[in-house]
């Protein structure tokens, strides 16, 4: 019985429809009903680097709005076939207006941008393609804290204070399973693993520094940097 009251319904819509000129506006409201429903993207490239994070951090393709740090709607980056990201995010709410690739914590604030873009709500599925990214754990170390906040003293120009190098190309080598020179306890600048036996962790945390002349212990303030260098750590230093 309901049945044929929903198939009648049908058939006297569908008849409507026939009737029913294109620019009746009706149809129109359909679409706009749509576009409600929030945009899309599709987001291909890829990706290196996406297997070294620590558990804590979600890498995934996020919509911020204006001032916002926190995501509006968020997708897991998964990589296909090796490197090779194809993710479509569907629904985006109207307020958003960047799309990036970034890690972020339990709570979808955003902690580390590895791509970003403008966004504006469009009807067609909006493309994009990255090219080529490298998102691993150290290397957003090395973006976010030693070419920031390190490398104008330590190799960035002609020397390195005591010798320590921490540019791209040589801070891993520099600090892996190396004995640091200023460590009382001849410590390594990093204990793959071992958070308590790396100095690395000690200059930025302490104030071991404090008798060098030069003070490390407010060099740096964020404390989503900082847990940073402590979970690259213990997630076992992985290049
Ligand atoms: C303004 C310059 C300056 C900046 C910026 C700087 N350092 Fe240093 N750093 C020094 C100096 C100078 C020494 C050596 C002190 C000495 O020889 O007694 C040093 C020593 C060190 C040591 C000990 C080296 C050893 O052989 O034991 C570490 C580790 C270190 N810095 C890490 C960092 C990190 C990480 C950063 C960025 C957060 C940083 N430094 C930023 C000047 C700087």
């Amino acid at each position: 019985m309901k049945r044929n009251m929903i198939t009648r319904l049908s058939a006297l819509l569908c008849a409507a429809c026939l009737t029913i000129a294109c620019d009746d506006g009706r149809i129109y409201e359909e679409v706009t009903s749509v576009q409600r429903e929030g945009g899309s993207i599709r987001l291909t490239g890829h990706v290196t680097g996406r297997d070294t994070w620590a558990s804590g951090y979600s890498i995934v393709l996020a919509g911020f709005a204006d001032g916002n740090e926190y995501a509006q709607t968020a997708k897991g980056l998964t990589t296909v076939n090796g490197d090779s990201v194809d993710v479509v995010l569907s629904g985006i709410p109207s307020e958003v207006t960047q799309i990036e690739i970034c890690a972020i914590n339990r709570l979808r604030k955003r902690l580390f941008t590895f791509y970003a873009s403008d966004y504006t709500e469009q009807e067609d599925t909006l493309r994009i393609d990255v090219g080529s990214l490298d998102i691993g754990m150290y290397t957003t170390v090395q973006t976010n804290l030693f070419d920031r906040t390190c490398t104008s003293c330590h190799g960035g120009s002609t020397s390195a204070a005591r010798g320590l190098y921490l540019t791209a190309d040589s801070s891993y080598k520099a600090l892996v399973n190396v004995p640091a020179d200023l460590s009382p306890e001849g410590m390594p600048f990093v204990t793959p693993g071992d958070v308590e036996q790396s100095f690395l962790h000690h200059v930025l945390n302490s104030d071991v520094s404090a008798d060098w002349g030069m003070d490390h212990s407010d060099m740096v303030t964020s404390s989503d940097l900082l847990n940073l260098v402590d979970d690259w750590i213990a997630n076992g230093a992985k290049e």
